[in-house]
C-alpha cells in the first residue's frame, strides 16, 4: 500500500477531505511547521502520527528542508501531499520528491501564483476563479497542472466568499487527484505527467467548470 505523508501548517480541511476520502493509500503521518495547527488535532483525531518540525528552530531552510525529508523518511513515505503548507521548499528537498508530490493551489494556474489569491481575483475583476492540483517542482506554484476546478465570481463575491466556494471545490479534487497518484493511475516520467498510459497534456476539468 502506498504510503502518504501530508505536510501542513494551518486549517487542514483538504486533509480532512483526505482523511474522509478513505484513500487505496494510507497516510502515515502529518507533519507541520507549526505546533498550533489545527491540522494536527484532525490527524489525532483520526489515530494518523503526527510530527512538529519548526522552521524557527532551524538557521536555513536546506537544513529545515533536510529534517522534514528524515522524517519523511522514517514513516517510510512513497507520496507527499501539501495542504495548505506555507513554505517555500527547497529545490534539493523537491528535487527528491519529484513526481511523488502534489500541491492544491487555490488559483486557476497559470494565473495567480503565490498568496492572496482571491484579493487579487477581485481587484482584476476575473469572471472566473478555481483551483488547480499539480505537482511540485521547484519553481514555486509551476509544476504541471493535474486537474482543476471553477467557479464564477459574482459581483458581491468578497475574499471570504470566494475562499469558501474555492475551498468547497478543493475537498472534491484533491482526494480524487490523490487517489489517481496512489493507484498508479496519474505518474509521472521524465518530467512530465500521465494520465491512465496518456500523456497528459491539459489539466483534467472538474464539474462546475
Ligand atoms: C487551501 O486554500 C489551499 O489551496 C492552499 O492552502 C489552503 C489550505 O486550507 N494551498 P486548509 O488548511 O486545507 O483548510
Amino acid at each position: 500500500m502506498i504510503k502518504i505523508a501530508v505536510l501542513v501548517s494551518g486549517n487542514g480541511s483538504n486533509l480532512q477531505a483526505l482523511i474522509d476520502a478513505n484513500l487505496s493509500g494510507q497516510i502515515v503521518g502529518v507533519l507541520s511547521n507549526k505546533a498550533d495547527a489545527y491540522a494536527l488535532e484532525r490527524a489525532q483525531k483520526a489515530n494518523i502520527a503526527t510530527a512538529v518540525i519548526s522552521h524557527k528552530d532551524f538557521p536555513t531552510r536546506e537544513v529545515f528542508d533536510e529534517a522534514m525529508h528524515q522524517q519523511l523518511l522514517a514513516w517510510e513515505v512513497d507520496v507527499v501531499i501539501l495542504a495548505g503548507f506555507m513554505r517555500i521548499l527547497t529545490p534539493t528537498f523537491v528535487n527528491k520528491w519529484q513526481g511523488k508530490m502534489l500541491n492544491i493551489h487555490p488559483s486557476l494556474l497559470p494565473a495567480y501564483k503565490g498568496v492572496n489569491t482571491h484579493q487579487r481575483v477581485l481587484n482584476t475583476g476575473d469572471r472566473l476563479h478555481g483551483c488547480t492540483v499539480h505537482f511540485v517542482t521547484a519553481e514555486l506554484d509551476s509544476g504541471q497542472s493535474i486537474a482543476q476546478s471553477a467557479i464564477s465570481v459574482k459581483e458581491h463575491d468578497t475574499v471570504a466568499s470566494l475562499a469558501n466556494r474555492v475551498h468547497r471545490l478543493e475537498h472534491f479534487i484533491y482526494p480524487q487527484v490523490a487517489e489517481w497518484l496512489c493507484n498508479g493511475q496519474l505518474t509521472w516520467k521524465d518530467g512530465q505527467a500521465y494520465f491512465r498510459n496518456q500523456v497528459l497534456k491539459d489539466p483534467i476539468r472538474f464539474a462546475s467548470w
